[in-house]
């Protein structure tokens, strides 16, 4: 066997992996036409002709681009109805944002643990969360992948709840054929600078519904109102709008995200084939009804019962040694500290007691099992690949034969 690079041996990959964010000549003249020719903030026509092609792409009626996903879903919240001591349903694996967002809204994030089959909100749990506060459900499509939108949009609708999706990571997913954001009320997206559409910072509001659009406008641009006087402000919003260089930026991503998908898609497989047959290395699976996944990100669940009980911690180490940058990704969302909250400043959570919670798959996923590589790996050749694969070859190899060196 050889020796590991942990230890001395040679490294599997000593090359980079493709890098992320890229620059490609069309952005860059599409940045320059708008430097040159157009208004570079509110009124330009880069955003609406980006607003304009992203609602194309994603299927939708209306786009509303704002300046981060976190804009987006506060915005959101805000023009689904949601007001102080409502409840927002959240599953607790997820970026902060999610949650965040919703407490910026003057709600309370109300947290529902995860499916481990898709790491999505665990839609099975969601119904015992529902009381009388409860205003909106916020799936988000972790990685990439789609949470169960059938059974989601099922229970908003039998408790007329609004669902408003987190799609900040999934770009291009589809839904039995419809792509993801406006399957529900609306949903979000974010082209901060790791998603696979980027922009540095952005964000965008997808949604079929003329009310909701109306109202994410208002709250995304000052609490003005379409047709209304500049010095004209309806709602309590602020300047979360997308700046025109950013829209630019986007724009030729819109052609080119296509390919990307494929090549991922592809690479997730050639990956998939040769991992999901390692003893102790388990694959994240799809609903049935997804029809594509975006594959923000490579997640798979490392079981340290098959590694004789040697902890996830010790693989990521080996891995990055051999030149593969495997990591744990998420924490449990409600252990951030962020969750002991004064009274005083958030006075409608005084009754919440998120430090007794425990929800024990997102436990589990967190602390022991998920093993994340970026999504810029999946963007390589079949070298690339082999050597992704090599490395989780060799690492588990020594894990499971040869323990007495790691202790
Ligand atoms: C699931 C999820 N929601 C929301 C956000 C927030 O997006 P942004 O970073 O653009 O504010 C992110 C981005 O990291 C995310 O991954």
């Amino acid at each position: 066997m050889s020796k590991l690079a942990l230890f001395g041996g040679i490294p599997v990959r000593t090359k980079p992996f493709p890098e992320w964010p890229r620059l490609t000549s069309e952005l860059g003249e599409s940045v320059l036409k708008t430097l040159q020719n157009e208004n570079w903030g509110v009124g330009s026509d880069a955003i609406s002709r980006f607003e304009d092609a992203f609602a194309l792409f994603h299927d939708a009626k209306y786009c509303i681009s704002t300046s981060s996903g976190t804009t987006a879903l506060w915005v959101a919240l805000k023009a689904a109805g949601i007001k102080v001591g409502d409840e927002v349903i959240i599953p607790a694996y997820t970026f902060i944002a999610t949650a965040s967002a919703v407490l910026m809204a003057n709600a309370v994030p109300v947290f529902v643990d995860i499916d481990e089959k898709t790491l999505n909100i665990d839609s099975d749990l969601i119904e015992a969360t529902i009381t009388n506060k409860t205003k909106a459900i916020m799936p988000v499509h972790i990685a990439g992948n789609p949470a169960n939108m059938d059974k989601i949009c099922a229970i908003g609708k039998q408790y007329g709840i609004a669902i408003v999706e987190d799609a900040a990571q999934a770009h291009g997913a589809e839904w039995k054929g419809k792509k993801v954001g406006a399957i529900g009320k609306g949903g979000i997206f974010s082209f901060q600078t790791s998603k696979n559409m980027s922009a540095g910072e952005g964000g965008a509001i997808i949604t079929n519904d003329d009310d909701f659009k109306e109202a994410c406008f208002s709250y995304h641009n000052c609490g003005r109102v379409s047709g209304g006087e500049w010095y004209e402000h309806q709602h309590l919003g602020g300047n979360f709008r997308l700046n025109a260089l950013a829209a630019s930026m986007l724009i030729p991503q819109l052609d080119s995200i296509g390919a990307d998908m494929d090549l991922r898609d592809k690479n997730k497989k050639f990956l998939d084939d040769v991992l999901g047959e390692i003893d102790g290395i388990e694959l994240v699976g799809s609903y049935e009804q997804t029809t594509r996944s975006a594959q923000h990100l490579y997640i798979v669940k490392y079981k340290k019962e098959a590694f004789n009980g040697i902890h996830r911690d010790v693989f990521f180490k080996a891995m990055q040694a051999e030149g593969v940058y495997t990591y744990a990704g998420y924490s449990p969302l409600y252990r951030e500290k962020l969750f002991v909250t004064d009274p005083d400043e958030y006075p409608w959570l005084k009754d919440q007691d998120y430090a007794s919670l425990s929800l024990p798959v997102t436990e589990r996923i967190c602390d022991d099992e998920s093993v994340w590589l970026q999504q810029r790996y999946l963007l390589g050749n079949d070298e690339d690949s082999q050597d992704i694969i090599d490395a989780f070859k060799k690492v588990t190899n020594a894990l499971k034969n040869e323990p007495e060196l790691f202790r």
